[in-house]
């Protein structure tokens, strides 16, 4: 009896132990494995949350809302204290941030705002409305818009309706350009200048190069020239691009500017190659570096460092937000920013 109680005793002891041993569990749940940042992302955050001593359940949730839904609350129901969200659709995921709320688990949005929902207690991003403003200013000063006579003629593609961020590059993007559009100077032919006009549901490529065949077909068959085409991202820009390839006289007329962002590989080959102009580039191990710094805070009951407390109204509240600063990227700098810091290999971009 007593050996009995003896082997109890020590085994109840093992697993208080393994339990106070226990890391928090973090849970990281991205939208897609389809684009290349989200799997860099995902790769960086389950790192350097491994590296600070957290358990991690990454996942990834194939662009599919239900899917994205079930997963993050399954992290709830197993535990995580702390989970990290790159929404495919920013108010869709009610239901899990309402879990999240009555077990105590924190909520990060990361790169995209959850919307609609109270229970988002922080927010981590890339200055969305910089973003648009570099992609404007860099057209702007390309082309000499304050001293050129133009006309210039112009076309936009921005990004998903349904992803937050895609408002704010596109006004970044826009109201820099807005003043020449308004004098005449830019010509937008298809005449589509409104975000619902110009976005591009999912952010596809092959969505936005469809859209740009039709623009292409029905305003520029007539062999006119094309100035430049404002993509909000890489993924849209690469369907630009091979819209542009196919459909329009880049060996006469030579290829328009193209903006881009995200510096996605398939994207800085088009940059070296000439054929997009520019990207904007975020880099992901800053962002996942931030959030885990947030994570740490949180989990420390210390005060969470933030830099925005304004900006990111998800409907429901002002979201306090870190912001982290996104750097232009092109086929002159691309060396130095994405190959000596040690983003990408000399192999990578070949
Ligand atoms: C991100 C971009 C990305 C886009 C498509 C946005 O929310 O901020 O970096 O290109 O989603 O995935």
């Amino acid at each position: 009896m007593k050996k009995i109680l003896a082997l109890v005793l020590a085994l109840a002891l093992v697993l208080s132990c393994a339990s106070a041993l226990a890391a928090d569990l973090v849970g990281v749940s991205m939208p897609t494995k389809d684009l290349q940042r989200w799997n860099q992302d995902g790769d960086n955050m389950e790192k350097l949350l491994k590296e600070a001593g957290y358990d991690v359940e990454l996942q990834f949730a194939s662009n599919d809302v239900p899917t994205q839904l079930a997963q993050v609350e399954t992290m709830i129901d197993n535990g995580a204290k702390v989970v990290v969200i790159a929404a495919i659709e920013g108010s869709s995921l009610g239901q899990a941030l309402d879990k999240a709320a009555e077990k105590g688990c924190k909520v990060i949005a990361y790169d995209r705002l959850l919307m609609d929902n109270e229970n988002v207690d922080y927010y981590a991003t890339f200055d969305n409305y910089k973003v648009g403003t570099v992609q404007g200013t860099y057209v702007k000063e390309k082309l000499d818009l304050d001293n050129a006579e133009g006309p210039f003629y112009f076309e936009f593609t921005a990004g998903d309706p349904g992803d937050n961020n895609a408002g704010f590059f596109f006004n970044g993007a826009y109201d820099v350009l807005k003043p020449y559009i308004e004098a005449g100077k830019i010509v937008v032919k298809s005449g589509q200048t409104n975000f619902a006009d110009v976005a591009t549901p999912g952010w596809k490529s092959e969505t936005a190069q469809k859209r740009a065949e039709d623009i292409l077909s029905s305003n520029y068959a007539d062999g006119s020239k094309l100035d430049a085409w404002v993509c909000s991202n890489d993924s849209t820009a690469y369907g630009v691009t091979n819209a542009l390839e196919a459909n329009y006289d880049v060996e006469g007329l030579g290829w328009p500017i193209i903006t881009g962002q995200d510096c996605d590989k398939a994207n800085v080959k088009n940059m070296i190659a000439g054929k997009q102009s520019m990207s904007v580039f975020k880099d992901t191990r800053t962002l996942a570096a931030q959030v885990v710094k947030m994570i740490d805070q949180i989990l420390k009951g210390e005060e969470v460092e933030v830099n925005d407390t304004t900006t990111y109204n998800n409907n429901k509240k002002v979201v306090p937000s870190f912001l982290c600063e996104p750097v232009f990227g092109d086929a002159n700098n691309y060396k130095e920013l994405l190959i000596d810091s040690g983003y990408y290999t000399e192999d990578d971009l070949k």
